[in-house]
């Protein structure tokens, strides 16, 4: 089995998607695949759109449309997807609290196949609850669990967030083989070049959250201290009721004017 993987990076919000793909099968997954927005609050497909050429121009079938949890920081393409891709279902972690739209709620190891690879389903919560990683061969996908190993981890203060359950899921990462490959949703380049893979082995040496041994207590000291200092992600407001929903663009834009006609003062300043 030799899968590939091809990254596709959204700007406005620094977000990667990926599609996973078998080329003996011909199918592929799609995995969180992020919508775009403006300064305006104005969605685009662009990203989504280059996914979409780029599965027809490999003449791939794309069997699943996967999220690794409600995102707060940007729409989610999924639906919108959905809509080009009838027949792909469209998958969140079960754990995920008050998820509707979905055509499946993944548990912890269920099995997802692209032809005769078939990956599985790893539960990854404290992120967020219904948090869930894809693995594919050595191909792990982990959303925002942890990030490169200069950045670490992600935080835990939105709703059911836990930094003891992120400790354990990260544990949970760390104890597959070295060599597996982490893919990323983000990456938060601080005078280097954004990247959004790196390996177990690497992390374990690395991360400047959970590598060299960090202890449970160490981590969630940290963890707590840090997120008390963050601000909520700037289109958090309307990506959560979204992502929540799997909503696809039209719905999406119209809960936009919906919350900004609730706070009067705002549009036309
Ligand atoms: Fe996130």
């Amino acid at each position: 089995m030799s899968l590939c993987v091809h990254p596709f990076l959204e700007p406005s919000s620094g977000s990667y998607g990926f599609v996973v793909a078998n080329p003996e099968s011909q199918t592929a997954a799609i995995i969180d695949a992020p919508l775009g927005v403006d300064d305006l609050d104005e969605i685009n497909t662009h990203c989504a759109d280059q996914m979409i050429d780029w599965v027809e121009s490999h003449d791939l079938t794309v069997r699943y449309l996967l999220d690794t949890h409600v995102h707060a920081d940007r729409p989610s393409a999924t639906a919108y997807l959905k809509t080009k891709f009838l027949c792909a279902q469209t998958a969140i972690g079960a754990g995920t609290p008050d998820v509707i739209g979905y055509d499946r709620l993944l548990e912890d190891d269920e099995k997802l196949c692209l032809g005769h690879a078939c990956g599985r389903v790893v539960a990854t919560p404290g992120h967020t609850p219904g948090c869930v990683s894809y693995l594919f061969d050595r191909y792990l996908f982990v959303g925002d669990t942890m990030f490169m190993p200069d950045i670490g981890t992600a935080r835990c203060d939105f709703p059911g967030g836990d930094a003891q359950t992120l400790y354990t899921s990260i544990a949970k990462i760390l104890a597959l083989p070295d060599e597996t490959k982490i893919f990323m949703c983000h990456d938060y380049p601080d005078g280097r070049r954004s990247r959004f893979v790196t390996t177990v082995l690497e992390e374990k040496r690395k991360n400047i959250h959970v590598g060299n041994q960090a202890t449970c207590e160490q981590f969630v000291s940290m963890r707590t201290a840090r997120d008390a200092t963050l601000k909520a992600p700037r289109w958090a407001d309307f990506s959560i009721p979204a992502n929540l929903s799997c909503m696809n663009v039209a719905n999406i834009e119209t809960l936009i004017s919906e919350l900004h006609a609730h706070q009067p003062g705002q549009a036309n300043l």
